[in-house]
């Protein structure tokens, strides 16, 4: 997949295996954080809002690393998605839905994996013409059996499921058909980043990019 022009959200869970769900306290880290996950193979890059330096550090990455894609997590607002836009995000995840969130990411051009945990919320957001979705809380809202589960009346649907998932159970979510990727926080842990351990999360990217699915 070219990472220039617009991205769909199938475009965004086909590229790697895993999403990488990032929290940033330092935005000294983010662009050397962004070049490790890089070179381990890994390039859509979900900076979480939810520190005050990260659209900051979503800037700086697509400035300096043009081989990554920045996305924006935990967008709950339309205005959310308008200063994810302006600090060059390229595609936009919810830990849940609302029709103002996806319209907001229509009206900027913005791929979004919406976050879903029951039926009615797949069908709000299917109702809405989006089809590629988060199942957020994954590990605690029913996991792989939720998901067989959902395959039945929703097997249109393509999951990201995230939350509670690492190199541990990765493959059985990845296995499930409507699986197209995971997310999650492990390829990126807190004690790397402040410790500058680069090549750390750089084999974690390379073991993450590596997985079947
Ligand atoms: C998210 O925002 O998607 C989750 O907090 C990531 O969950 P994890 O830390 O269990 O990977």
């Amino acid at each position: 997949m070219a990472v220039n022009g617009v991205l769909s959200a199938a475009d965004v869970v086909a590229d790697a295996p895993v999403i990488p769900v990032i929290v940033i306290d330092d935005l000294q880290t983010a662009v050397p954080m962004a070049q490790a996950l890089v070179a381990g193979g890994i390039r859509m890059l979900e900076i979480t809002l939810r520190t005050p330096q990260a659209l900051a550090a979503m800037e700086a990455i697509a400035k300096a690393v043009p081989e990554a894609v920045v996305g924006a997590g935990t967008a709950r607002s339309p205005e959310d998605v308008r200063a994810a836009a302006d600090a060059g995000a390229r595609f936009v995840v919810s830990p849940g839905y609302t029709s103002s969130v996806g319209q907001a990411c229509r009206d900027a051009g913005l791929a979004l994996l919406p976050g879903v945990a029951t039926g009615s919320e797949i069908m709000m957001a299917q109702a809405d013409g989006w089809d590629v979705l988060k199942f957020f809380p994954a590990a605690a809202a029913g996991g792989a059996p939720l998901l067989k589960a959902w395959h039945g009346p929703f097997s249109e649907v393509r999951f990201c499921p995230t939350g509670g998932i690492s190199m541990a159970n990765a493959a059985e979510f990845l296995a499930l058909p409507n699986v197209a990727c995971v997310g999650g926080s492990w390829l990126t842990p807190a004690k790397a980043l402040a410790q500058k351990d680069w090549g750390a999360i750089e084999a974690l990217a390379r073991a993450a990019a590596q997985l079947q699915r």
